[in-house]
C-alpha cells in the first residue's frame, strides 16, 4: 500500500495521494528514501552551494510574518556598499563557490534598481563571468527585471509564499503593495524574460491546511518552476503574526512537514533544483543534511559580511549569524560528505529542468 502511493505519485500525481503523503500516512522513511533515489537518478548526489549576500534589510513591505517588515521599528536598517558586496563576491571566488545570490527586502526606486544593474555588471566583470548570479529582490517592473537580466543575472527567486489567494490575503496587509495577482504576474514575467525561475512557500502557517500545501505543490508543478526554496514558518517576536503562535504546529511537526514537502516535490519534479533552506536548519541542527537526504540539492551558505548578518533577521534563531564564512563552508563540506553527497565547487549548478523546459 505504501509503495503503491509512492510509485503512483511519480507517474500520475493525484491530490489525494499528495495529501496522504504530507499527512504522514505513508512511512516517512520510505518516502524520504524513494525521494532520494529519484533525486540520485535525475540530478545525482551533487549539492550546489550559492553564496548568499543579504544586500539590504530595507523593505517597503509589511508582510505579517517577517521580521524585517517596514513596520518593525526595532530593526537597524542597512544597505551594503558596492565594496561590501564585492567582499562577499571575492569570498565566493576564493572559496570556489560558483554562484551568488543577491537578496534584499523590496525596494523599487530608480536609484536603487540602477545600482543593482551596476552591481550585476561589476560582479560579471570582476569574476570574468565565472560566477552565476541569482537575484532575490522582490516584485519589480518588467523593465527592471529585463534590465537586470540583460546585465547578466540569470536566475530569480520570488516566493509565492502560498498558492491560496485567501491565505495570501490573511498573511499580508490588504493593500495594493501586497497583491497575490501582482506576485503571480511577476513570476510570469520572470519566466517569459528567460530567467531560471524559482519560487516557494511557507510551511506551517497558522491555519494552513494539508490540502493547501498539496495545492502548493501542484502549483509549483503546473507553473513549471526551475527552482524551489521552501521552509517552515518561524516565529518572530516583533511581527503581527506572533499573536497567532498558539495556533501553530510544534516546531518538530513543522520541520517534519517541511521535509515531507521537499520529498514529495522531488517526486513531482525530479529534475528541478530544491534548496535545503536556512529555516530548516533553524529548527534542527542537521536540518540541511536531512533536507538533502529527503530530496534537496542546493544549499545557500550566508556570505554576507559579518557585521550585517544579525540584522537580516526574518525570524528568530536564524543560524550562522556569528559563524565565520570560512568555518561555515568547511562544516558544510563535511556535513555533505557524511551523508554521501558532494558539495560541487566552481560550477553554476543550473537546474536541469530549465534546459528541458526551454529546449
Ligand atoms: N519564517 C520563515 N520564513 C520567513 N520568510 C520571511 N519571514 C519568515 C518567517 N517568519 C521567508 C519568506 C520570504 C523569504 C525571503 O523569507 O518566504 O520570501
Ligand atoms: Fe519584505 Fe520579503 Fe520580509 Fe515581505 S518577506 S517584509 S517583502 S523582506
Amino acid at each position: 500500500m505504501n509503495r503503491e502511493i509512492l510509485e503512483r505519485i511519480k507517474i500520475h500525481p493525484k491530490k489525494q495521494d499528495i495529501v496522504a503523503l504530507l499527512n504522514g500516512e505513508v512511512n516517512e522513511n520510505d518516502l524520504f528514501s524513494i525521494a532520494l533515489e529519484e533525486k540520485l537518478r535525475y540530478v545525482g548526489n551533487k549539492v550546489f552551494p550559492r553564496g548568499l549576500i543579504e544586500y539590504s534589510n530595507v523593505c517597503l513591505k509589511n508582510c505579517f510574518y517577517c521580521g524585517i517588515r517596514k513596520g518593525n521599528e526595532h530593526v537597524f536598517r542597512y544597505k551594503l556598499t558596492d565594496e561590501e558586496v564585492m567582499e562577499g563576491v571575492r569570498f565566493a571566488l576564493e572559496h570556489h563557490i560558483g554562484s551568488v545570490v543577491i537578496q534584499a527586502g523590496e525596494n523599487q526606486f530608480e536609484a536603487y534598481t540602477r545600482n543593482i544593474t551596476g552591481l550585476i555588471k561589476k560582479i560579471k566583470e570582476y569574476s570574468g563571468n565565472a560566477l552565476g548570479i541569482t537575484l532575490s529582490l522582490g516584485e519589480q517592473s518588467q523593465k527592471t527585471y529585463q534590465n537586470w537580466f540583460d546585465a547578466g543575472a540569470h536566475r530569480y527567486l520570488l516566493r509565492i509564499e502560498t498558492s491560496d489567494p485567501i491565505l495570501y490575503r490573511k498573511i499580508h496587509p490588504s493593500d495594493a503593495n501586497h497583491s497575490f495577482e501582482t506576485r503571480l504576474k511577476c513570476l510570469q514575467m520572470l519566466q517569459q524574460i528567460g530567467y531560471q525561475t524559482g519560487t516557494g512557500v511557507l510551511i506551517g502557517l497558522p491555519g494552513q491546511t494539508i490540502s493547501q500545501l498539496a495545492d502548493d505543490l501542484l502549483f509549483l508543478r503546473d507553473f513549471d518552476v526551475d527552482m524551489v526554496g521552501m521552509g517552515p514558518y518561524l516565529l518572530q517576536s516583533d511581527t503581527p503574526m506572533m499573536s497567532e503562535k498558539d495556533r501553530l504546529l510544534s516546531e518538530n511537526e513543522r520541520f517534519r512537514l517541511a521535509l515531507r514537502m521537499v520529498a514529495v516535490l522531488r517526486l513531482l519534479m525530479p529534475d528541478i533544483n530544491i534548496a535545503a533552506t536556512t529555516a530548516m536548519q533553524a529548527l534542527h541542527p542537521s536540518g540541511r543534511e536531512l533536507a538533502v537526504k529527503a530530496g534537496a540539492n542546493v544549499i545557500m551558505p550566508n556570505i554576507t559580511p559579518g557585521v550585517f548578518r544579525e540584522h537580516y533577521a526574518l525570524y528568530e534563531n536564524k543560524p550562522g549569524i556569528g559563524q565565520k564564512p570560512h568555518d561555515m563552508l568547511e562544516a558544510l563540506k563535511a556535513g555533505m560528505e557524511t551523508i554521501g553527497h558532494e558539495l560541487v565547487l566552481n560550477a553554476w549548478g543550473d537546474p536541469k529542468h530549465f534546459f528541458a523546459r526551454t529546449k
